[in-house]
């Protein structure tokens, strides 16, 4: 497989119903996904669930599902949550102190380093989040040269 197509691979989307079990389902099914591929579930899962939580409660439509959508460009894991209530858009709120709500988008903005909502297509929107990466272990060649003179593969 060469590189291209292994980017291509990272990309993961379902339909899932607008409930508290669709949004349950979407933080486990993104654990397990990001598990297949090698890479860390945090913050990622944490960011998946309260998007999930929101458009299940905030931008629910009945009857249609929302759509969770998970992808891997270089370095950038970018977290996609499409509901079909394009009218209304996340308003991050000032919670008091002993308020019980207003901070799942705080959360998201904590963890994640860019969020943002792209509107359409109507009726839909999409609320994003994009986690930077830790390095991975940069391949490289040495042309220090093994005992055959040829190069020889090293990892730094
Ligand atoms: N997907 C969405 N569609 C429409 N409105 C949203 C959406 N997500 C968030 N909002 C709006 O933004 C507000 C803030 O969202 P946030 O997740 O921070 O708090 P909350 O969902 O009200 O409470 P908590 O997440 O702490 O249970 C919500 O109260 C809601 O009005
Ligand atoms: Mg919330």
């Amino acid at each position: 497989m060469n590189e291209q197509t292994a980017i291509a691979v990272r990309n993961f989307s379902l339909r899932l119903s607008p409930t508290p079990r669709g949004a349950r389902l979407a933080r486990l099914l993104a654990v397990e996904q990001l598990r297949m591929w090698g890479l860390p579930s945090d913050p990622a899962a944490h960011i998946v669930a309260e998007l999930a939580a929101n458009a299940v409660t905030h931008g629910r439509v009945t009857g249609r599902d929302f759509r969770l959508t998970v992808y891997v460009v270089g370095r950038t894991l970018r977290i996609e949550v499409t509901d079909t209530r394009g009218d209304r858009s996340p308003a991050p709120q000032h919670p008091a102190p002993d308020g019980e709500s207003g901070r799942g988008l705080l959360i998201v903005m904590a963890l994640a380093d860019r969020w943002g909502v792209a509107e359409g297509p109507a009726p839909r929107k999409t609320v994003w989040a994009e986690v930077t990466m830790p390095r991975a272990p940069a391949h490289r060649l040495s042309y220090a040269g093994g005992a055959d003179g040829l190069p020889q593969e090293t990892t730094r």
